[in-house]
């Protein structure tokens, strides 16, 4: 019988992770994506594409000459202020967060967070990417239960 087990400790793994990927892309193309831009930033398109990309989803953008007032209009602090501010779910993500960070806030979606946020342009982040050049970030939750370290990159 020894030779059964690898066979379907397999089998058990693939549908386990087919179950995660199903409901992670249910979640993700039920949502609306609106992403709200700088008309003369570019780094926002690289951005929307590594979500559409890693969410199997489409991306509205949306040009805005006062992106200040987009921001603060959502509640995003000034401290993390990036460049494109996106709608999803009822969710504000700000700046260039991993779609693996956003897939997790939609399917974990823990109590008073308001959303999520890289604040800067990390280089290397998703859109941001410039070579071999990194800079370690966080993403950082922020809400009505204030702010904490939502995820750790790379
Ligand atoms: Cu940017
Ligand atoms: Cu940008």
């Amino acid at each position: 019988m020894i030779w059964k087990k690898p066979a379907l400790f397999r089998r058990s793994i693939s549908g386990a992770a087919l179950l995660v990927l199903a409901a992670c892309s249910n979640v993700a193309q039920a949502a609306t994506y609106t992403m709200f831009r700088d008309p003369g930033c570019g780094c926002c398109l690289n951005w929307a594409g590594h979500v559409e990309d890693g969410m199997n989803t489409k991306v509205a953008s949306v040009d805005s000459n006062d992106m200040a007032a987009i921001k603060t209009a959502r509640g995003v602090p000034q401290e993390l202020w990036s460049c494109h501010t996106m709608e999803v779910d009822g969710y504000i993500i700000e700046g260039h967060v991993p779609a693996e960070a956003v897939a997790k806030l939609l399917r974990e979606r823990p109590a008073g967070v308001a959303g999520l946020a890289v604040p800067g342009m990390p280089l290397g982040s998703p859109g941001m990417e410039a070579g071999d050049r990194v800079q370690p970030f966080e993403v950082i939750a922020f809400g009505s239960a204030g702010r904490s370290v939502f995820a750790s990159f790379p």
